[in-house]
């Protein structure tokens, strides 16, 4: 049995993400997991809050809340959202834990004493008007590598490039907007990302199976010279990690917390102690200790094109830079950003969707089918409701659903709620079972390559073989003649059904415990021969008429939430 380690980025505290969030870690993240349990694989898939920063000092500050308790709340909505989209985490943690904090300051101790941290004294930004020093997103101007003018003191969400708020061109608070800015002398940490830079690029080189979108953006900012600078790993805020040594405090660093993006990627270790603690599992070392087991364990991360550069340079930084025996990931997948409805999705004028609206909207499986079978995997994706509405009549209500409530209900008129006996199979059943077997095992190699869209679009076509296979065995007008033949024909797409629940489940799971529940199935274990997976059913085994599958959408409904969801009322 493989043995794989899942993570998923984790996402900032500061409010409920968007679906273009949402397919651009977690979603992708889940049905990687729940595909390899399906295929009987081990499984740790973990998922956390990212609660230090500015971002959460800022949205708290919005919220009119104390910051810890406001990452607790928030924390819990997103929890809460999380497990509607039937993302199945084996913890969800906080990146504020005190495993967390006591990993971040032992990171920083063992980094320190390899040579790898220098202190600095340097000027940073600080604004009277404020009274404070502006750090990452308590800043923004004008990027110095792309132009674009709304770029935060630590990155540029336009071209992803890591900056240091002096880098700014005009910069203003983003809390008063004053821009009589001035530099004060304060002292920082450094990571010496530069020391390390042969021993990163070597191993990104060796990462020839990695997609293209991650090794590209991990090149260009190793191999552009500056790429690799040495990374400020501390800032002047309260909220965060308190800057020690280990367990020693650091002179000089009083008042001072590490850079978020220091502990938030140490929340992936942090996160499967958390997952200990909450009495869920027994061994976290053997996941992320290579001294202890995990150099079996196949590590992946899911997450979107602008934290690239974080896992492939910083953090394996920290973790090579540490000389100890931890876990470095195996493969990164890394997504472009989906855009809605001709523009972006925009939190503060509200356009969009936002992942607990279309909870309110409509059930889970179907925002994964249409996020997961669109996934903006080799560029930039669009939501249109045009798209959406088209994507779930077709795909789930005419081809799935259609398929599943025809076979049952023909079954239940002509031979009652069990699993008919007698027929045999002919040259047309060979033919179905040549085709899905074929067919399969794309999907499996697809799921296993994590080519999200193609393993949609092959287990779309598994469900078109099995309506078409319906459509000529056609056991109504069989049935006159030769009901056994009928029966023979019924039995083979009940057993279809089966197989759908499983082949399915890792996109739709909801849709897939109905069959299973309707099918009245114990288990569900992946099929490695579909002809003994097309028998599987024995004749005389109940099943019950499953509700409506997937009911569609009408032109009244999009239009309604087309303009529901525009922004334009803001
Ligand atoms: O982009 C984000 O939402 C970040 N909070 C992702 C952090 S991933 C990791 F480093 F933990
Ligand atoms: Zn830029």
């Amino acid at each position: 049995m493989a043995r794989h380690l899942i993570t998923s980025a984790i996402p900032y505290i500061n409010g409920i993400k968007h679906l273009g969030n949402l397919v651009g870690s977690q979603l992708p993240a889940d049905l990687y997991a729940r595909y390899q349990r399906g295929r009987g694989n081990e499984v740790l898939f973990l998922c956390a809050t990212d609660e230090h920063g500015t971002p959460a000092e800022l949205a708290a500050t919005k919220a009119g809340k104390p910051v810890a308790e406001y990452c607790a709340e928030m924390h819990d909505v997103q929890a809460r959202i999380a497990q509607g989209f039937r993302l199945s985490f084996d913890h969800f943690g906080r990146s504020s834990s005190v495993h967390n904090r006591q990993l971040t300051q032992h990171f920083a101790g063992v980094l320190a004493d390899r040579g790898l941290i220098r202190e600095v004294s340097e000027t940073q930004m600080y604004s009277p008007d404020d009274g404070r020093y502006l750090p990452d997103r308590y800043i923004e101007g004008t990027c110095p590598n792309c132009g674009f003018d709304s770029a935060r003191g630590d990155q540029c969400d336009n071209c992803t490039k890591q900056l240091d708020p002096v880098d700014l061109i005009n910069p203003h608070s983003t809390i008063s907007g004053a821009t009589n800015l001035e530099m004060r002398e304060t002292k920082h940490l450094y990571l010496r990302q530069s020391e390390m830079r042969d021993e990163l690029q070597a191993w990104i080189d060796s990462k020839t199976d990695w997609p293209v979108l991650t090794t590209s953006i991990a090149k260009k900012w190793l191999n552009d010279g500056d790429g690799l600078q040495d990374r400020g790993i501390t800032r002047d805020l309260d909220w965060g990690v308190p800057v020690k040594r280990g367990t020693q405090d650091w002179p000089g660093m009083e008042g001072k917390v590490f850079y978020v993006w220091f502990d938030a990627p140490i929340e992936y270790i942090a996160c499967a102690q958390e997952w200990v603690d909450a009495g869920k599992g027994t061994d976290w070392q053997r996941w992320w200790r290579t001294d202890a087991g995990a150099d079996d364990v196949t590590y992946t991360q899911f997450m979107g094109k602008d934290n690239v550069p974080f896992h492939t340079l910083s953090f394996p930084a920290t973790i090579l830079g540490s000389g100890e025996p931890w876990k470095l990931v195996d493969y990164i997948k890394s997504f472009n950003y989906l855009n809605y409805e001709g523009g972006q999705f925009s939190t503060s004028r509200g356009r969009g969707v936002f992942m607990d609206q279309a909870l309110e909207v409509l059930p889970p499986d179907y925002w994964r089918w249409w996020l997961l079978s669109h996934a903006p995997e080799s560029s930039d994706a669009e939501f249109t409701w045009e798209n959406f509405q088209a994507s779930v009549n077709k795909d789930l209500a005419d081809v799935l659903g259609n398929f599943v409530s025809r076979v049952t209900k023909f079954c239940r008129s002509k031979f009652g709620e069990v699993v008919p006996e007698g027929g045999s199979f002919g040259a047309q059943e060979d033919a179905l079972i040549a085709d899905l077997t074929a067919r399969i095992a794309r999907y499996q190699d697809m799921m296993d390559e994590m080519e999200v869209r193609k393993s949609a679009q092959e287990l779309r076509a598994i469900w078109a073989a099995g309506n078409e296979y319906l459509q000529s065995a056609a056991p109504w007008t069989v049935f006159k003649e030769d009901p056994e033949r009928a029966a023979a024909i019924v039995r083979l797409s009940l057993n279809l059904i089966r197989l759908y629940a499983i082949l399915s489940a890792p996109f739709i799971p909801d849709a897939a415990a109905t069959l299973k529940e309707a099918m009245k199935l114990d288990e569900m274990p992946w099929p490695d021969d579909v002809a003994a997976a097309l028998a599987s059913l024995a004749p005389g085994t109940g099943f019950d008429v499953p509700e409506n599958l997937f009911r569609k959408i009408s032109d009244e409904e999009r239009e309604d939430w087309q303009g529901r969801f525009s922004g334009k009322r803001d």
